[in-house]
């Protein structure tokens, strides 16, 4: 497969382009290289490459700034969705996408599955609800991956300057102990494993659609913020808190928990989410951050 990765010094990027390189041709640029929201740049460098899938690593997703500067958020998880969704339907290229839990409003309290009414609480997940709705309806060809709580590589997210793993490991630095909160639910993912999975998804050609991966199950953030701190001995103690959601100035959804049944069910291995973390931090004690 010749595949062309836009963002590839993210968080998921740089994990698809690990893997990805193993066994196909991966055209890797950067947002130096490729800044999406450049129409033109982007159908001239989709035309010099010509690859048979496009996999869109960017996103602005950093849910404050998208509430602060919501036409950032839908310039590019919207507006430059549908170009290149569109320059990829006039060339039979497959795009694939990384959407949200966030595009559902958590009232469900049960895990979500793909066909469940989306109804976002924030303009983070209404401009990536809008950029899902944009491909699929430019490009037949266009896959979305909806994902939650990932964390991977030794700086984790761009955008988030790290990412919740990283961040307890610093705390426990110079605090002994952590509130987190014990309301808010969610699923989590190993970076290697959604590069896995997207990958095999594109390998067995599934149909065009949204497919939720994450590492199977779900916890709230203070049992994960835990299961982190004994995973990797930590001398912190996490004190779980009920913020009844008011932690936060922007509204987001209470249970975010994702259901992998789809996934499973074309064949697709998921981990509980316990061995996705713990794979995390053997790799971060082989590179000494532990
Ligand atoms: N992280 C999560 O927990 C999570 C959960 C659900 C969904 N997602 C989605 O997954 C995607 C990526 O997440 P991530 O954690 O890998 O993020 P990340 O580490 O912040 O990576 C995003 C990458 O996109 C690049 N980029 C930003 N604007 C661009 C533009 N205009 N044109 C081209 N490239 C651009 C960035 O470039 P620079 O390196 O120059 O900054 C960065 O390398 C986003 O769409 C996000 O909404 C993430």
């Amino acid at each position: 497969m010749k595949i062309l990765l836009i963002g590839k010094n993210g968080q998921i990027g740089r994990e698809i382009l690990k893997l990805g390189s193993k066994k196909n041709t991966v055209v890797a640029l950067s947002k130096k290289e490729l800044d999406i929201t450049n129409w033109k740049s982007t159908r001239e460098v989709i035309t010099e490459v010509g690859p048979e899938v496009v996999i869109n690593g960017s996103g602005y997703h950093v849910v404050s700034d998208c509430e602060n500067f919501p036409d950032k958020a839908f310039e590019l998880n919207t507006f430059a969705l549908k170009n290149l969704s569109d320059i990829c339907a006039e060339r039979k290229i497959t795009v694939v996408n990384f959407s949200t839990d966030k595009v559902f409003d958590g009232k469900k309290n049960k895990p979500y599955k793909e066909k469940d009414e989306a109804n976002p609480l924030q303009v983070y997940g209404m401009s990536k609800l809008a950029g899902e709705i944009v491909a699929h309806s430019y490009c037949d060809k266009a896959i979305t991956i909806r994902t939650c709580g990932v964390y991977g590589g030794l700086e984790g997210s761009r955008a988030k300057k790290g990412n919740f793993v990283l961040m307890i490991i610093n705390e426990s630095k110079n605090k002994k102990s952590l509130e987190i909160s014990s309301e808010q639910f969610a699923s989590f993912i190993n970076a290697e494993d959604l590069a896995r999975i997207t990958l095999e998804l594109l390998s067995k050609k599934v149909d065009s659609g949204i497919y939720h991966v994450v590492n199977e199950g779900y916890a709230s953030w203070a049992e994960f913020g835990d299961t982190i701190t004994k995973i990797a001995n930590l001398p912190l103690t996490v004190v779980p808190k009920d913020r009844l959601g008011s932690f936060s100035s922007v509204k987001i959804p209470l249970f975010a928990g994702l259901d992998v049944s789809k996934i499973k069910s074309i064949g697709i291995k998921v981990k509980p989410w316990q061995d996705g973390l713990k794979e995390y931090i053997s790799f971060l004690r082989s590179q000494n951050v532990l």
